[in-house]
């Protein structure tokens, strides 16, 4: 971004993105939606881009800025370190010129009327580029520096993953792919990435998911071969072993139990030929409008319901059912690549509640659960915790409850289940448990 007042206008929606991720605790793609809503397509881009850069190194960038300040900066002055940390991305992780970082932050800090702090923003990141090496030397001493991530989540990956822990790491600070997931009831994937090319664009097949494709860059899902007609949706691929895990067969009655946006929803249709009496359950009455938007795309029909899972009298289900999908909410750990703010946001505290929901919602859907049907368990969390911490006390209490074998590549076992680490073959962490009820 060039500088003058053109360049100031997305710094300064970035920095309104950052106070209300940081300061406020919102999400930031919905920040991000609200704040780049009036800007030109181009800026809108930059912003994205600075926003996610800097909440993805944030816990590193505010202790640099600690680590400079002579005295503790006041509490009224949070924005000023929101600020400070703005201008160390650009000059750390975002690739602007030394000097346009400096002058373009000591701006905005006019800009925002905070002319008081235009002397403080301008000596430390003076700072900051003369001591460059030395800064990144001292913040990489820990892994909480090293990688951004707060101490409880390193203690929580290194826990789950004793010898590869550092690799999660790694990739947990990585922009993550753009990947796909082809339609194999309708097309072929082979055949599929021949009218990818002839479109002008590039990726590649995924080593271990066969419905899997990793773009070269990201796109806008418009320019896609067959997006409109539902011949490709974006996924990720550790989300694609759920639908092929579960393996309905057409004609069966599958409960997807935490089903929006739909992305699982979808993927169960394909993997059965499109013949499932299909029902998608969620509490969230503005995501179950995502499902349905999602299922008319690839010309899919479910009962969709808005409801909570627990709430045996809600009235939304006759009868039981052949196998139950639970994506339960959870820490969102294995998906920080997408949405950095979780670092941010999320609380060591916030664990044992989600644990607990997690096997209430376990015990909800077996009741809906046929005898001799199957229900597979699936997180977004890297956490045992909410993994096999939940799943192997919940099943030694259920007298009709078996594990099944999982064996899927990129994976290791657990002591119930298997998980994916974050980073495996390009993958989100993902947890998956498939338990079959007794007949
Ligand atoms: C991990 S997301 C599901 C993602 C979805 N399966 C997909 O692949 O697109 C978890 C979902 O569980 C829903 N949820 C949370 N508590 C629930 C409950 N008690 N009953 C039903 N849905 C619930 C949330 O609204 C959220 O949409």
């Amino acid at each position: 971004m060039s500088s003058g007042r053109a360049a100031r206008a997305p710094r300064r929606q970035c920095l309104a993105v950052l106070t209300r991720v940081i300061l406020k605790g919102e999400s930031l793609t919905v920040a991000l939606i609200d704040e780049t809503a009036d800007l030109p397509a181009r800026e809108a881009a930059w912003t994205r881009a600075l926003a996610y850069a800097t909440v993805r190194w944030y816990i590193r960038l505010e202790a640099m800025v600690e680590w400079m300040l002579e005295r503790p900066l006041k509490s009224r002055d949070a924005l000023v370190r929101v600020l400070l940390c703005q201008g160390l991305a650009e000059i750390f992780h975002f690739g602007t010129p030394d000097h346009a970082a400096v002058r373009e932050t000591a701006e905005l800090t006019r800009a925002i009327q905070r002319p008081g702090a235009v002397g403080l923003v301008n000596a430390l990141l003076r700072r900051a580029l003369r001591e460059r090496g030395a800064l990144s030397v001292l913040m990489d001493r820990s892994p909480r520096t090293r990688y951004a991530c707060p101490a409880w989540l390193v203690r929580g990956i290194r826990g789950a993953f004793p010898d590869t822990w550092e690799e999660v790491l790694r990739a947990s600070v990585e922009p993550a792919p753009m990947t796909l997931r082809v339609n194999l009831a309708r097309t072929d994937r082979g055949a599929w990435l021949r009218r990818l090319s002839h479109a002008g664009l590039s990726g590649t097949a995924h080593p271990t998911v066969p419905s899997a494709v990793t773009l070269d860059e990201p796109v806008d899902v418009e320019h896609l071969p067959g997006f409109s007609e539902g011949e490709v949706s974006v996924q990720d691929a550790a989300a694609q072993w759920a639908a092929l895990l579960l393996s309905p067969r057409p004609g069966e009655r599958i409960l997807d139990a935490c089903a929006a946006p739909g992305g699982k929803t979808g993927h169960l249709f394909e993997v059965a030929g499109g013949e499932l009496e299909l029902t998608a359950l969620d509490v969230d009455a503005r995501r179950v409008v995502r499902v349905d938007e999602n299922l008319r795309r690839l010309g899919y029909r479910a009962q969709l319901h808005v409801g909570d899972l627990a709430d045996t009298e809600g009235g939304w289900s006759d009868g039981l059912f052949d196998a139950v999908l639970l994506d339960a909410p959870c820490s969102a750990t294995g998906v920080i690549r997408r949405h950095p703010d979780i670092k941010c946001l999320r609380r060591a505290s916030d664990i044992p509640a989600l644990a607990e929901r997690q096997a209430e919602l376990i015990s909800a859907a077996w009741k809906l659960l046929r005898p001799g049907g199957r229900l597979l368990y699936a997180t977004c969390s890297l956490l045992a915790r909410e993994n096999e911490s939940v799943v192997v006390p919940w099943v030694a209490r259920t007298p009709d409850a078996r594990v099944l074998p999982l064996s899927f590549p990129g994976g290791v076992d657990r002591e119930v289940g298997r998980a994916i680490p974050l980073g495996t073959d390009g993958m989100d962490g993902f947890y998956y448990a498939l338990l079959a009820r007794e007949a």
